[in-house]
């Protein structure tokens, strides 16, 4: 940049404002007096993964995440300026103390509006062989996934119908706010927003927001397998980890008379997230509605962070969040009983025409859900890179 100095001045802020790495443009002044002098923009907060070597899957396809973005993604994440009414922010229903879920079944947006489905939690979200986004997989990718929301009716309303505003009006808005001026210009060299940098940013921050300190990551660390059995857990953890990744042995009838349950079939270790080409679960219903039928859900949040360290839900689950109790999932998964009409259950849930009984005992149930806590980690609740800057 220093070659900008003998040029002409016209060629001088043509040339510099095109750079791309204008940080030297910026005096962070409007960001210090707003979010503190700590706030990290020399140098900014590291937010490349941390991900051991045995994590495999990422949907990133190498793509690397950019500090500064990542930087700017934080204050969009929690900016309840990216609502038409300044009332919501994506942390709203994404909350850092559920791992980026949202706490109350179904999530409120504006003016007490409900949204369709429960919220994801966003923490490792990264780390799936899917990189589709939604319950339902309707977003191709999360970069075309996080301006979503904000063009939502309920979620953030800048949707451009029924009199709310649309994006244009939002960008306009980020512009009039001198902190987005530095940030923009700091991570883009523009500092103009645009729905393109908007979603880079987020993107950025949402994929970096990862937890592998689980007692399971120690097990996994400590044994080099990441099958088990592990020296660090109790007897009952084990097994139910083998219960886990076991499949079951069924008769003609579908009864188990033996092996495990195979969770892992579809929620597969160590990332224990969802990947392509699985079916409905059997949780068929329309969320709020018991008698509305929906069978498209065929994703889920990894099951990393599903407990919290207490061993109890961070979040209401699967799409309805109407399970709010882990005995609840696991009854589910005891004996899937389907709509008459969900002809696309996952066939793993069922065999040919008949109810799979798996016949789980209470310490069989136990042992699963005390292997599911060793899932849980800590930094995720509290590591300030993925906390409000408010
Ligand atoms: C009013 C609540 C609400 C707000 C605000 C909100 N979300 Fe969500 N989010 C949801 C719900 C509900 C879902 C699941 C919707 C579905 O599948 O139909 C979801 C799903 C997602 C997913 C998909 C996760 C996955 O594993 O497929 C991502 C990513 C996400 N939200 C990011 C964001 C970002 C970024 C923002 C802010 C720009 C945001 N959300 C704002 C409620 C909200
Ligand atoms: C055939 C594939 C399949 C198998 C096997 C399976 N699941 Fe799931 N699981 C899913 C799908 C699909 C969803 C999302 C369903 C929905 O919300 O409609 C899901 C959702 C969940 C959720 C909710 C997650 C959240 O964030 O709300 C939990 C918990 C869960 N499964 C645990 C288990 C356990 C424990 C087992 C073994 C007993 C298991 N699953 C076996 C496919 C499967």
């Amino acid at each position: 940049m220093k070659w900008c100095l003998f040029s002409f001045s016209l060629l001088l802020s043509v040339s510099c404002n095109l750079g791309s790495q204008g940080s030297s443009d910026v005096d962070f002044h409007e960001i210090r007096s707003n979010f503190g002098s700590d706030f990290p923009v020399e140098p900014p907060f590291d937010y490349q993964s941390k991900a051991p070597s045995y994590v495999q899957l990422d949907n990133r396809i190498g793509a690397g995440i950019d500090d500064k973005k990542a930087t700017l993604g934080r204050v969009l994440f929690y900016d309840k300026n990216l609502s038409f009414n300044n009332s919501i922010a994506c942390a709203s229903c994404h909350q850092q103390n559920a791992a980026f879920g949202d706490t109350s079944s179904r999530s409120i947006g504006l003016d007490g509006g409900l949204t369709g489905r429960q919220s994801m939690r966003l923490a490792n979200l990264r780390f799936s062989s899917e990189g589709k986004m939604f319950w339902d997989e309707r977003a191709i990718s999360l970069n075309d996934q996080v301006t979503q929301p904000i063009q939502d009716h309920i979620e953030m309303g800048f949707s451009g119908l029924q009199g709310q505003p649309g994006m244009n009006s939002l960008l306009t808005k980020l512009d009039s706010i001198p902190y987005y001026n530095e940030l923009f210009s700091w991570a883009f060299g523009n500092k103009s927003a645009s729905e393109a940098f908007i979603a880079e940013a987020l993107t950025d921050f949402v994929s970096s927001i990862e937890s592998f300190d689980s007692k399971y990551d120690q097990g996994v660390q400590t044994s080099g397998t990441i099958n088990g059995p592990f020296s660090n857990f109790t007897v009952e953890e084990n097994h139910g980890l083998e219960l886990f990744l076991t499949p079951a042995q069924l008769n003609s009838s579908g009864i188990r008379t033996g092996g495990g349950i195979g969770c892992a079939g579809c929620h597969s270790p160590p990332e224990f997230s969802i990947g392509a080409g699985i079916h409905n679960n059997g949780v068929d219903h329309v969320a709020g509605d018991p008698s509305g039928f929906d069978t498209t859900n065929t994703k889920s949040p990894s099951l990393r962070d599903v407990l919290n360290s207490s061993g109890t839900p961070n979040t209401p689950m699967m799409h309805t969040g109407d399970f709010l109790e882990f005995t609840t999932i696991i009854e589910h998964y005891n004996e899937v009983i389907p709509d008459v009409n969900n002809t696309t259950m996952d066939p793993r849930l069922a065999k040919g025409p008949s109810v799979v009984k798996m016949e789980l005992t209470t310490s069989e149930r136990e042992d699963l859900e005390s292997f599911v806590m060793t899932l849980t980690g800590s930094a995720l609740y509290s590591d300030v890179r993925w906390s409000s800057p408010f």
